[in-house]
């Protein structure tokens, strides 16, 4: 069976969607490696758009800032040798777009129309032909609804928190109590958002992975895929 390269009917989109900490990034760049696919981590992209502003002075809170800016700027993600580069207008800010002040604006950004309409325009011309595994908040729901393959994937605030406690390099004196509830927070506000807030699609498949190793959820997700591969035939 051919998947890159092949016939579009060979390939399909695998979404991702769920909090933060959840796994996401990591299994589904570990997916789409074994499949063969691309991974595209939409919410990089809404974090180079934070960086612009926070660079630009332009408060989270401003639309009409917003609109004009996200609509001005190059957003670009290439495969690299550590997982997904993000470019802003051409300049490397995969490390930049990390930091926390980015962090702590990223939902209010996110929740401005104009920023939406741009962002999901971009995915899903990545999309267009097939072979994605795309993660995020709103790809079951909004930006891939025909995605062939929906996962939610979960796990308890603490467990998130802690994981994320323990793969932050700088973690600039936060303990792992204010990073719970930053995540908390986060969940909450990217959950009552009113444009495509984060919630499971009705045909998603939910995996809380509070008990389960990041392999373990890998292959649960080859799995799945490779079965709506075949019914995809
Ligand atoms: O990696 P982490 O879980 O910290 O979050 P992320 O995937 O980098 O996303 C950062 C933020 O972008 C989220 O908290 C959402 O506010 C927003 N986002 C979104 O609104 N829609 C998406 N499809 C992806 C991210």
């Amino acid at each position: 069976m051919s998947i890159n390269g092949g016939r579009e009917c060979d390939r399909i989109n695998v979404a991702i969607d769920g909090p933060a900490g959840a796994g996401k990034s990591t299994v589904a760049r570990k997916v789409a490696e074994q499949l063969g696919y691309v991974y595209i981590d939409t919410g990089a992209m809404y974090r180079a758009v934070t960086l612009a502003a926070n660079r630009a002075g332009i408060h989270p809170g401003e639309t009409d800032g917003l609109k004009q800016l996200v609509n001005s700027l190059s957003i670009r993600l290439a495969p690299g040798e550590n997982g997904q580069m993000v470019f802003l207008n051409e300049e490397d800010v995969t490390s930049a777009i990390r930091s926390r002040e980015v962090t702590l604006h990223v939902s209010q950004v996110a929740s401005h129309e104009s920023v939406r309409i741009r962002l999901v325009e971009l995915q899903r011309q990545l999309a267009a032909s097939r072979g994605i595994v795309m993660d995020g908040r709103d790809i079951g729901t909004h930006v891939l609804p025909d995605a062939e393959l929906k996962v939610f994937l979960t796990a308890s605030v603490q467990i998130r928190a802690k994981r994320r406690y323990e793969e932050l390099k700088d973690l600039e004196g936060i303990s792992l109590e204010q990073l719970e509830a930053e995540i908390a927070k986060r969940d909450l506000s990217d959950e009552q958002r009113e444009i495509s807030p984060l919630v499971c699609a009705q045909d998603a498949i939910k995996v809380d992975s509070t008990e389960l190793t990041i392999d373990q959820v890998v292959a649960l997700i080859l799995d799945l895929s490779r079965t709506k591969l075949a019914e995809a035939k």
